[in-house]
């Protein structure tokens, strides 16, 4: 049974609908969508427990190797991942499409001790040399096409250090489909957001999300903004081709499933893929 609350969530959104002044639907680009939404980010991921996913990705880190402790954090977001993994001793670079994510993340305690740069994952200028490079909280998944994913791991590429290891979480088939059907509420006091999970129009695959935000600043007046969400599926074996034609040993890839690494994936089950993939070194 639906609860009360629901209802009016749900009575709320038809009556916006109806309202002259169509709500601005952000996403054009992903860089639109997080400057649009940067403000309210740490609020809306206030669950995730980043103290786990860093020391995942740390565990990995050295259960594999890496070449020195110089790490690029890809689609760093508000820096809440970089900032741990420069506590923890790495030389972070943290690199995001969106300006108004990284200025967050630049008034983050910590923040001083790691450099931010807006660069598109599609083109990445040069930004040094590193010895590892992650991407967490799917920042692939919003690359549309191979050809954009084949991209980014090129440019990575270009900036690791020979040895050096990538880390990134992909999200699974399984995920995707049940996200599509999703239907959920998030409540705050000056906040109320609808999300709605879809089949994406443009190729069926993936999943796109829609949320409907109202917010307040007085209890009475509630302004309302949508943001869409895309992100594609890139399947093991798209992902392990593109790994080869962009010059990495693919090592490994985990499932993640109710937050615990399992060796082996299951498609349908996990929540994600955790990839680690190195630039090998050149023959002697
Ligand atoms: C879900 S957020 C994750 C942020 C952060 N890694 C975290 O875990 O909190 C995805 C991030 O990827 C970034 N992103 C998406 N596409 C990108 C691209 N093509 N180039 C650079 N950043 C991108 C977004 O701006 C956003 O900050």
């Amino acid at each position: 049974m639906r609860s009360h609350a629901w209802l009016k969530v749900n009575e709320l959104a038809q009556k916006s609908s109806s309202l002259k002044s169509a709500p601005h639907l952000s996403g054009d680009s992903v860089r639109d969508l997080y400057d649009a939404l940067a403000v309210n980010y740490d609020a809306d991921t206030r669950r995730n427990d980043y103290d786990v996913w860093v020391a995942m990705y740390q565990r990995l880190i050295s259960r594999y190797g890496a070449p020195g402790n110089r790490l690029v954090d890809l689609g760093s977001g508000t820096g809440k991942a970089a900032i741990r993994f420069a506590a923890s001793g790495y030389a972070v670079t943290g690199v995001d499409i969106s300006p108004e994510m990284l200025r967050i993340a630049q008034a983050r305690p910590g923040a001083e001790r790691v450099r931010f740069a807006v660069a598109d994952l599609r083109r990445l200028p040069d930004l040094g040399e590193f010895d590892v490079a992650v991407a967490l909280g799917e920042p692939f998944d919003y690359l549309r096409n191979e050809e954009e994913l084949g991209g980014a791991l090129r440019g990575v590429a270009n900036l690791l250090a020979p040895g050096g290891l990538l880390v990134f979480d992909i999200n699974t088939h399984g995920h995707y489909e049940r996200f599509s059907r999703t239907l959920s509420v998030d409540e705050r006091e000056d906040m109320l957001m609808i999300w709605r999970g879809s089949r994406p129009a443009r190729d069926g695959k993936g999943a796109d999300l829609r949320v409907d935000r109202f917010a307040t600043d007085d209890g009475t007046t509630w302004r309302r903004s949508a943001e869409l969400h895309s992100w594609s599926y890139f399947a093991p074996p798209t992902v392990s081709r593109l790994l080869l034609a962009t010059g990495y040993a693919e090592l490994h890839t985990y499932g993640l499933f109710d937050g615990e690494l399992n060796a082996s994936v299951d498609e349908q089950r996990d929540r994600k893929r955790i990839v680690v993939a190195r630039k090998p070194e050149p023959p002697r």
